[in-house]
C-alpha cells in the first residue's frame, strides 16, 4: 500500500467528511471550493445534507440479519451497492488522470462511474479503465456537431447509459470561484494572475503532479471540428454554453438508441415531461446545490416524483449524500439506487483512485450496519415504514 492509500484508512479516514479535511489540505483552494461550494447563499448545498437529518429511521429491532443484500440493479446493470459517481467535471485538476482513476475504483466495486462532459480524460481510456458498465453525461458545450461526435464516441466506446443534465440555461453563481480567480488563473495574463496564483503555489505536491500528467487539462471530449479538444475553460465559462432544452432531447433520443437518463429534475411537472421526451430514468438532482440556490432538498422532492412517473421509468437522487444511511433513507423513499458527487471527489482530492475507493467502502459499509441496526436483510425491502417524513413534506 503507498502513501496515499496509507493515509485514507482507519482510524485517520472513518467518513466522508475526513476525506474532505485531507482534499482541502491537498489541493489549492480555487480546486477545492470547486468541488466543496455551491451556488450563491448555498442554501440548497446545505438543506441537501440537512433533509437527511429530518427525516428520521424507525428499526425493527431483535431481528438478526447476519447477512445484508446490497445489490441492486439500474437500467438492467447490477451493481454491488446502490450507488452510481455523479458526473463531475474536471476531475483530472484534482489528481492525475482523475477520471480515468476514479472510474477504475468505480468498476472494481462493482457500480457505474458516469464520466461529464466537462473533464480531461479521454472517454476511450475512461471506459478502458472502468471494466464495468459506464455512463456518459452530455452538456451540449460546443454545439450539437460536438455534442453528437461526443455521443458516438461513447457509443463506440460501450457506454451504455447517456446522462443528461436539465438545469444548467447559465451558471449557477458560484461566489467561491469567483473569489478565487478561477477565471483570472486560465486568461493567460501575468497581471490578472499574479494576485490568486500563491493558492497554487502553497500545494507544490498537487502541483508538481498536476505538470507530471500535462500540465492544464484539456476537455478532451469536446472536440471543436477542425480545432481538436476545447481548451479548459473556467466551468462557469463552459456552462453558459451548456443548455439543453426539450426540443433538444429529441434529436439527442434519436442520436442514441440506448437508455437515457434525465438528471435536473425538480418537480412532477418536468418528471413527466421527461417521461414523456423518452427517458428511462431520472435523476431528482439540483446539480449539488450548484445552480438555482433556493430549490427544495432532493430528498424532499423524491416523493413528489416517484408518485408522479409511477414504475414507468426508474428514479434515482443525488445531492447530499454523505453517509450509507442517507442511501438507505432514499431508497426508503423510493429511489432505486443514489449517486454521490462530492462524496468521491473529496476522496479523489486527497489521495486519487485510493481515495475514491475509500469513499464508495466507507458508503458500503455504512449501509450494511445500517441494514443491520434497521433489522432489514436486503436494500428492496426498504419501504416508507422504516422513516418518518417531517409532516410538511407531504404537502404535495
Ligand atoms: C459542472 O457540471 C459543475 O457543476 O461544475
Amino acid at each position: 500500500m503507498n502513501r496515499l492509500s496509507r493515509s485514507v484508512q482507519a482510524p485517520r479516514v472513518l467518513n466522508i467528511e475526513d476525506l474532505r479535511r485531507r482534499a482541502k489540505r491537498r489541493l489549492p483552494r480555487v480546486v477545492f471550493d470547486y468541488i466543496d461550494g455551491g451556488a450563491e447563499d448555498e442554501s440548497t448545498l446545505r438543506a441537501n445534507c440537512r433533509a437527511f437529518e429530518a427525516m428520521t429511521l424507525r428499526p425493527r429491532c431483535a431481528v438478526s440479519t447476519p447477512v445484508c443484500d446490497l445489490r441492486a440493479t439500474v437500467l438492467g446493470a447490477s451493481l454491488s451497492v446502490p450507488l452510481i459517481l455523479a458526473p463531475v467535471g474536471s476531475c483530472r485538476l484534482m489528481f492525475p488522470r482523475g477520471e480515468e482513476a476514479a472510474a477504475r475504483a468505480a468498476g472494481e466495486a462493482g457500480i457505474i462511474c458516469t464520466l461529464s462532459t466537462l473533464s480531461g480524460c479521454r472517454i476511450e481510456d475512461v471506459a478502458a479503465a472502468s471494466g464495468g458498465p459506464v455512463w456518459y453525461q452530455l452538456y451540449l458545450i460546443g454545439g450539437r456537431e460536438c455534442a453528437l461526435s461526443g455521443i458516438d464516441r461513447a457509443r463506440t466506446s460501450g457506454f451504455s447509459a447517456l446522462v443528461v443534465t436539465i438545469d444548467t440555461p447559465v451558471a449557477g453563481f458560484r461566489e467561491r470561484d469567483l473569489r478565487n480567480g478561477a477565471k483570472e488563473l486560465l486568461s493567460g495574463k501575468l497581471g490578472q494572475t499574479l494576485p490568486f496564483v500563491n493558492q497554487l503555489l502553497v500545494r507544490p505536491r498537487w502541483l508538481a503532479a498536476l505538470l507530471a500528467d500535462g500540465g492544464l487539462m484539456k476537455f478532451e471530449n469536446v472536440v471543436i471540428p477542425g480545432k481538436g479538444p476545447m481548451l479548459y475553460a473556467d466551468v462557469t465559462a463552459a456552462l453558459e454554453q451548456s443548455v439543453v432544452t426539450w426540443e433538444d432531447l429529441k434529436w439527442i433520443r434519436q442520436a442514441w438508441n440506448r437508455p437515457i437518463v434525465i438528471k435536473g429534475i425538480h418537480t412532477a411537472e418536468d418528471a413527466r415531461r421527461a417521461v414523456d421526451v423518452g427517458a428511462d430514468a431520472l435523476v431528482v438532482s439540483n446539480h449539488g446545490g450548484r445552480q438555482l440556490d433556493g430549490v427544495a432538498p432532493t430528498l424532499r422532492i423524491l416523493p413528489e416524483v416517484v408518485t408522479a412517473v409511477g414504475d414507468r421509468v426508474e428514479v434515482l437522487l443525488d445531492g447530499g449524500i454523505r453517509r450509507g444511511s442517507d442511501i438507505a433513507k432514499a431508497l426508503c423513499l423510493g429511489a432505486r439506487a443514489v449517486m454521490a458527487g462530492r462524496a468521491y471527489a473529496y476522496g479523489l482530492g486527497a489521495a486519487g483512485g485510493a481515495g475514491v475507493a475509500r469513499a464508495i467502502e466507507i458508503l458500503r459499509s455504512d449501509l450494511v450496519r445500517t441494514l443491520k441496526l434497521l433489522g432489514c436483510a436486503s436494500v428492496v425491502e426498504l419501504d416508507a415504514t422504516y422513516v418518518d417524513v417531517p409532516r410538511d413534506w407531504l404537502s404535495k
